[in-house]
């Protein structure tokens, strides 16, 4: 996703989700990842734009996402790379209704290198 969404994403509540604290997810055809954060939920676009890294498998730092593959790190709430400041992924505020999660985008995927 490319642009801000200005309606929130629907998509069923990841499966794995409560027991890793890390899903990859499907939402409005494009790949997520969905963090289970001390506060709720959070969800960025699954690959990293410095070389496709996959954040499915990233690590969480408090509230940051590290690349697993050169470890690029990622604020969880604007979306900015703090070693390169032309990168930033898509965020999403996730919402939790019923079975379901409400998505709505906060930012957008930047300075994408492949
Ligand atoms: S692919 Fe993510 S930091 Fe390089």
């Amino acid at each position: 996703m490319t642009e801000s969404a200005s309606q929130p994403i629907r998509i069923p509540f990841p499966d794995g989700l409560l027991e890793t604290g890390i899903a990859v997810a499907v939402a409005d055809g494009q790949e997520i990842v969905v963090l289970k954060q001390d506060d709720g939920y959070r969800a960025v676009d699954r690959w990293c734009p410095h070389e496709e890294g996959d954040l499915g498998e990233g690590m969480m730092y408090g509230t940051n996402i590290k690349c697993p593959v050169h470890g690029y790190i990622f604020d969880l709430a604007r979306g900015q790379c703090i070693n390169q400041f032309t990168m930033s992924i898509a965020v999403y505020d996730v919402e939790v209704d019923g079975d379901d999660l409400l998505l709505t985008q906060l930012s957008e995927t930047k300075g994408r290198e492949w």
